[in-house]
């Protein structure tokens, strides 16, 4: 398979919304479930409106008319259809599970989406650590199952990783980066390690500040300040994990110190806000408070 003419994505959080989004903007149709309505609803606001965030840019730019711009928004959310059961997989080509980072929910899923699934689909994960062999273990084609990992926020981000896993077969990955690029996206391949490429990359820089602010007892808004007025990152590195969801980030953190030992730190004040399930924007406080 070159070309994917319908997607899935599972999970409706913090990365599925804007991935369906990826891909309805794209011209594709998408169909987003979730475990409940809300959820489902909540991924498809979000599509919404970062779709008319980038139209109404396109309309200020004088790129685009109002008229056109509405015309578009239906186009493209028209596009995504909302479940909570597995209606409409029956016929998709390239399926995105983007569920919490737990393997055991994610091989539930993986063996799911290959009961419902015709069996040419790929089956992708946006996993951003766990082992892409261990979910193609829970379904009857390993070879085609691949990471393939969105950075946030997906609708700006161009990277996608491609992560093959033992079993994946060169076509699959192959076809995967066809898919990144339908969509408008630039893929990089890489091997099953821990935290890929990117994310040992990220960590290992951000790594230096959460241990800085634990030795040193600093204030981690104060630190955000600090690197948002000098202009070395567009935000602090606390405020941007509010932002990607502290449980997520959390996760990231405890697998690459249990890879690679202490070249790589868990925040004890990220681990305490994740126990006591603030989790960031996403549940209304982390570091910050958000509305
Ligand atoms: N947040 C980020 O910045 C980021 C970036 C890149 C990759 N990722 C990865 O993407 C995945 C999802 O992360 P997120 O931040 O969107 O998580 P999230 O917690 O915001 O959303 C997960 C969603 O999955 C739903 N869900 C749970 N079990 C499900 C099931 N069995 N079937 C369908 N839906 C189910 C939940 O209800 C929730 O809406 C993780 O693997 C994460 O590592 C996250």
């Amino acid at each position: 398979m070159v070309f994917a003419f319908k997607a899935a994505v599972v999970g409706a959080g913090t990365m599925g919304g804007e991935i369906a989004q990826v891909v309805a903007s794209a011209g594709l149709p998408v169909v987003l479930k979730d475990v409940d309505q809300r959820f489902v609803d909540q991924g498809l606001e979000k599509a919404r409106e970062v779709t008319q965030g980038q139209l109404g840019g396109l309309v200020g730019k004088g790129k685009s008319d109002q008229a056109q711009a509405d015309a578009q928004l239906a186009e493209i959310t028209g596009r995504i259809t909302g479940t909570t059961e597995y209606e409409g997989f029956g016929d998709v080509d390239f399926a995105i599970e983007a569920v919490p980072e737990r393997m055991e929910i994610k091989q539930q899923v993986f063996s799911e989406l290959d009961e419902v699934t015709p069996g040419h689909a790929i089956l992708a994960s946006n996993t951003s650590s766990l082992s892409i062999t261990e979910m193609g273990e829970a379904t009857s084609r390993p070879d085609r199952v691949v990471g393939f990992h969105f950075f946030y926020p997906a609708s700006m981000m161009r990277l996608i990783e491609v992560i093959y896993g033992e079993d994946t077969s060169e076509e699959t990955v192959q076809a995967a980066a066809n898919f990144a690029q339908q969509i408008r996206k630039q893929a990089i391949r890489c091997g099953e390690v821990p935290g890929f490429v990117v994310n040992r990359i990220l960590n290992s820089a951000v790594t230096e500040i959460w241990r800085q602010q634990d030795e040193h007892g600093l204030d981690p808004k104060e630190i955000d300040k600090v690197i948002q007025e000098s202009k070395a990152a567009p935000m602090g590195p606390f405020f941007l994990a509010d932002l990607l969801g502290l449980d997520t980030v959390l996760h990231v953190a405890e697998h690459l110190e249990e890879s690679y030992g202490d070249r790589f730190f868990v925040s004890p004040a990220m681990k305490e806000l994740v126990e006591a399930g603030n989790l960031g924007q996403k549940t209304g406080k982390g570091f910050y408070e958000h509305n």
